[in-house]
């Protein structure tokens, strides 16, 4: 696939995300604009098995294997100009019209900044043994630089000693897009000096919160903010920019690097990794052409990220396609990649869908999608790419830190929440992952994404994804039976 191919087909990607209105990914974009029509599976009608895993096989984990799951601050806290928050590049994005459903904003989101010991309850009652949030950077510096702000970090403090006297191990997240509005002001993640500011507040977060945080995350899928951010522009900063987005890919890469630098010199003793969303990538049918198309979008998928990290170098063949003359290829300087691929202690790795690629660099949908169009239901992706890491870029511990699925989850006349297709979802997943377990792969524990219905980015509130049911109106909680389901897995460790 020639660069211009993959322009095209990115530009047909941004038309046809605009079109749906809902698009959360470039495969979602281009899927759209592929031609194979498929069934969406309803959230109560559990979805065709695409698993050959036996749910009632009694599949035991690992002993002390780290159930979980995550959240992220935007997505949840609410409470945005309390304490000295400033404001992100969600709180502009979100405010500005047309950009989110219903003008939907993080505003007050599932309040989870005033409720966080309720939610603490919440996660015992479900026997959570490991929970994956993120700090949010403009409440630690308001303009994202700067003395940090005492009460930003109080509120983290109160929520790791809540998870240390319930016996769950916390996981945090220093970035989940929340990028304070006054970096973006300067240039934001294509700015080189937004590394430096980011390396400047994790020094920060890691100097306050070290001594209570087991394992860090350095930044949230870089590859979302690239594609959704600066290609197809359906999220914040709302750019559609490709040249820049390869050049925010860098910068976003060289801020993960100076993050686990800036661990290691605090002294801290938690350990840390990349937060990587990855695509299992198929060619859509036998030809030479669509392997060789994979094998490119695979590139930008997944070797864009984890090969910088892992083996200190940019995949060939993205750059290549990318040229010489790039953006990024001239934003690189010497030395980035070895801050790059600065040793990790951990990957951690979300996965929701795999992706086809047809010859001509398009993609299709081979299997039922979610109400989240760019989500095919294919747990065997969760095998492929488990075991395809483990076997490329070594033994590293691996982590799940996202996979779930968006259900209508309506109240039944009794209040509870039905949402049995979740439950068959969880459990295909669940029993891939075990699977890939079984066959080597140094998986310790699996967050299901997420904890609490939340604020899904452009889709706003319509999308509930939690294990909990939230009401906003009241902000009540309710155990969906996914959740009650998914303590029972918890208290069986396994299926
Ligand atoms: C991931 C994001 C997470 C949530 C899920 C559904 O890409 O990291 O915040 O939106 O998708």
């Amino acid at each position: 696939m020639s660069l211009l191919t993959r322009r095209r087909l990115l530009r047909r990607a941004a038309l046809s995300a605009t079109a749906a209105g809902a698009a959360r990914t470039g495969l979602a974009g281009a899927t759209l604009a592929g031609t194979t029509a498929v069934s969406v599976a309803g959230c109560d009608s559990p979805p065709e098995r695409n698993t050959d895993a036996d749910p009632d096989g009694g599949l035991r984990f690992p002993d002390n294997f780290g159930w979980g799951a995550a959240t992220s601050a935007y997505q949840i806290e609410g409470a945005a100009k309390e304490d000295g928050r400033g404001e992100s590049v969600w709180d502009t994005f979100s405010h500005t019209p047309g950009r989110t459903r219903n003008g939907d904003t993080g505003d007050v989101a599932a309040d989870h900044y005033h409720r966080y010991a309720q939610d603490l309850d919440l996660m015992r009652e479900l026997g959570l043994r490991s929970y994956r949030f993120s700090i949010s950077w403009p409440r630690i510096q308001a303009d994202g630089s700067g003395r940090p702000n005492q009460r930003g970090l109080d509120f983290y403090r109160r929520l790791l000693d809540g998870l240390h006297e319930r016996g769950i191990a916390p996981m945090a997240t220093l970035f989940h897009w929340d990028l304070p509005q006054a970096l973006q002001d300067d240039g934001g993640w294509e700015n080189r000096d937004t590394a430096e500011r980011f390396a400047d507040y994790a020094d920060a977060v890691f100097r306050a919160l070290g001594d209570r945080v087991p394992a860090w995350l350095t930044i949230n899928e870089p590859k979302t903010v690239v594609q959704n951010g600066y290609i197809w522009g359906h999220h914040a900063p709302g750019h559609r920019d490709e040249a820049a987005a390869y050049l925010v890919a860098h910068h976003l890469q060289l801020a993960h690097g100076l993050a686990v630098q800036a661990l290691r010199a605090s002294g801290a003793s938690g350990r840390i990794g990349p937060a990587l969303n990855l695509h299992p990538c198929y060619p859509a049918d036998d030809s030479a052409e669509a392997a060789a198309a994979t094998r490119l979008y695979d590139g930008y998928e997944n070797r864009l990220y984890l090969d910088s990290i892992f083996k200190g170098a940019y995949p060939q063949d993205v750059l290549a396609d990318l040229g010489p003359d790039s953006r990024m290829a001239r934003g690189v300087r010497d030395g980035d990649l070895k801050i790059i691929s600065s040793p990790v202690d951990l990957l951690a790795v979300q996965y929701y869908t795999p992706i086809y690629v047809t010859g001509g660099g398009g993609t299709v949908r081979k299997w039922p999608t979610s109400e989240a169009e760019w989500q095919q239901i294919y747990p065997e992706g969760m095998y492929d790419i488990l075991t395809r890491v483990t076997r490329d870029y070594g033994r590293v511990p691996i982590t799940i830190t996202e996979n779930g699925l968006p259900c209508p989850d309506t109240p039944g006349p009794d209040g509870s929440i039905d949402d049995a297709g979740r439950v068959s979802f969880l459990r295909d997943h669940f029993a891939a992952a075990h699977r890939a377990v079984r066959d080597g792969v140094p998986l310790e524990s699996y967050h299901v994404w997420s904890l609490l219905d939340n604020f899904e980015w452009a889709e706003g509130y319509d999308q509930r994804w939690g294990l909990v049911y939230v009401d906003y109106a009241s902000q009540r909680r309710v155990l969906k039976r996914s959740a009650h389901w998914y303590r029972e897995v918890i208290r069986r460790n396994g299926l």
